[in-house]
């Protein structure tokens, strides 16, 4: 029987759940280490040599405690600075996730789309990159949004978040004239728990881009076709806070992580 493979997710907080959700839906017979960086939140805030010497050593740390067949950086403001570094640091195959411009642009009809990301994500080299690369006949507007991403952790806490607060953090992806936006794309993992809210709340309808799917299928080409047999075992959830989650967090993860019972670690 082929053995289990072992996967590790990791971000800066809870956005990277959103593509978790994705990889266990395509390999529900892994075995799952989730890692959310909470004491080091929002990355998105952080410049970009800090963040690179927070999150290059701990992945260190993170693959020899754990021991897993591939790694996902689940985060697009770390995986726009630091995917090569940790390539080049660590044996391990590596999975990132980078703002999704090249489908986004080609899918859109009025050839105007949005990038909503971390102020970090959107000054990045490499997504400027992206944009020279693949943008081609389109417009893009970066829109770097400071708040989004803690407004995410907040209402997946069950926190109260006004519509007003998360409307104002969207408004600069809306670009009207000529013609207007049509597409945006999801540049933050965080996003996407908001995303019933933020397309009520948008202006008019858009395509919203939330490339985890095609992370998952990037994962499940990487392990192979040969799926083992095990139950669902348990999942791990880390802070790197040390703080175990609340009883109304961690039924608020729970979904995420499919068949797999949480384990905090
Ligand atoms: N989830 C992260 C991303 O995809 C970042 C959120 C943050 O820590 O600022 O960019």
């Amino acid at each position: 029987m082929p053995k289990t493979s072992e996967i590790l997710v990791f971000d800066s907080g809870l956005g990277g759940l959103t593509v978790l959700r994705e990889i266990v839906k395509a390999r529900p017979d892994a075995g799952y280490t989730y890692v959310a960086d909470d004491a080091f939140f929002p990355y998105g805030q952080h410049n970009a040599d800090i963040l690179a010497t927070r999150v290059v050593p701990l992945l260190g740390e993170l693959i020899s405690t754990h021991a897993p067949d591939i790694v996902v950086i689940a985060c697009n403001t770390a995986s726009t600075l630091v995917m090569t570094q940790l390539r080049e640091a660590y044996q391990v195959p590596f999975v990132g996730t980078v703002p999704a411009i090249k489908p986004a642009c080609a899918s859109s009809k009025s050839k105007r789309v949005s990038v909503l990301g971390t102020r970090g994500t959107v000054k990045r080299e490499y997504t400027k990159r992206l944009i020279a690369d693949f943008a081609h006949d389109c417009e893009v507007t970066l829109v770097g949004a400071e708040n989004l991403a803690s407004l995410a952790e907040a209402a997946l806490r069950g926190e109260d978040v006004s519509d007003d607060a998360i409307a104002q953090e969207i408004a600069p992806c809306f670009v009207s004239g000529d013609v207007r936006t049509d597409t945006v794309v999801l540049a933050c993992t965080h996003y996407p728990l908001l995303l019933d809210r933020i397309a009520r709340l948008a202006p008019w309808p858009v395509d919203w881009i939330d490339p985890a799917p095609a992370i998952a299928r990037r994962v499940e080409n990487l392990l192979g076709a040969h799926m083992s047999e095990n139950i669902p075992l348990p999942a791990k959830f880390i802070f790197t806070s040390g703080r175990t989650p609340s009883l109304a967090l961690a039924k608020a993860l729970q979904p995420f992580f499919g068949a797999h019972a949480l384990e905090h670690a």
